[in-house]
């Protein structure tokens, strides 16, 4: 560029390119004055701050409708899922090595934190068979039932602290997803069946896995906070020859109108799940 100095037809371009950013003859900054370049970042800057106001004020009026005990749009209930603890669809473990059964074992033992009796003491008794319906003009925070740890029986890690796992017969924890209002016809119950010829013997806990209506209906996360979900354990009677098999279990919840058959999901109502247990 120095050299350009000489030649004054470069000299012409170099300034005019130049001026084109800044002039000083008029003090023009890229074609506008200073006072014009300031009205233009006044006019985006005050154009921004509106846009921001009227989003602030959309959400705000938003939030405002929403309310935080009932969810505002349901036009229907949806049916629950269907979920297992430990929280996998591939159990495979060597009964004889406690370190990696023992992932399992904790991951049950830190579920089940939730349902012991020290934290279930304050939840109410109520009528087994009967939905506990609550009045909306009653005290906005709903009660929860009781649901005890020992009805899960060998499955409740009280009486055998690896759930099983350590004989080779395990056991499965089965809840169904918490949906407000679901209010479920019938008795629903789970059934476990092994995908093979001959079947393999199975516990239900608490007795033929019944889930009972009282743990229904949920009414929302703010407003029944200490409602804890019913839960089912199955313990698979596993014998000599199920070992080292690796096993395809499915569990429906029957006995009701909750759907199980879903051909689109398949966790509507049900849960596939695959178990090796080796020695
Ligand atoms: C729950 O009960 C188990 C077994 O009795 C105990 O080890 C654990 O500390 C208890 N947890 C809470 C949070 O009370
Ligand atoms: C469980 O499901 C299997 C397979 O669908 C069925 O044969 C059996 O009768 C069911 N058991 C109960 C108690 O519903
Ligand atoms: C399971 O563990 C035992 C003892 O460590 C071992 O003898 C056996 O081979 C293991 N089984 C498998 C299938 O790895």
């Amino acid at each position: 560029m120095a050299s350009t100095e000489d030649k004054p037809t470069n000299k012409e371009n170099a300034s005019s390119w130049k001026d084109s950013f800044y002039n000083p003859r008029t003090g023009e900054v890229l074609g506008r004055t200073a006072s014009s370049w300031a009205l233009i970042l006044l006019f985006y800057l005050v154009f921004y701050c509106f846009l921001a106001g009227m989003f602030a004020l959309t959400m705000w009026v938003l939030l405002l409708t929403l309310d935080d005990y009932v969810p505002r749009y349901r036009d229907r209930v949806p049916n629950p899922g269907l979920v297992i603890r430990p929280n996998t669809l591939d159990i495979v473990y060597n009964k004889s090595d406690p370190v990696v059964y023992g992932e399992y074992v904790k991951h049950l033992e830190t579920f089940l934190q939730r349902y012991n009796d020290s934290q279930q003491e304050n939840n109410k008794d109520c009528i087994p068979g009967e939905y506990y319906m609550q009045d909306d003009n009653e005290d906005m925070n709903k009660k929860a039932c009781r649901f005890k740890r020992a009805s899960l029986s060998l499955c409740s890690g009280l009486s055998d602290t690896t759930f099983g796992y350590h004989e080779g017969k395990p056991c499965v924890l089965l809840k169904m997803n918490r949906i407000i209002g679901l209010k479920p016809n019938g008795d629903p119950y789970i059934n476990c069946t092994v995908k093979r010829d001959n079947p393999v013997q199975m516990h239900y806990f608490p007795s033929e896995g019944r889930i009972d209506k009282m743990y229904f209906p949920y009414y929302g996360r703010k407003a029944h906070e200490n409602y804890v979900q019913p839960l089912v354990a199955v313990k698979l009677l596993l014998t000599k020859e199920d070992y080292n098999k690796e096993l395809s279990v499915e569990c429906r919840v029957e006995g009701s109108d909750l759907r199980n058959n879903d051909e689109r999901d398949k966790f509507l109502g049900r849960v596939t799940f695959r178990i090796k247990v080796m020695e």
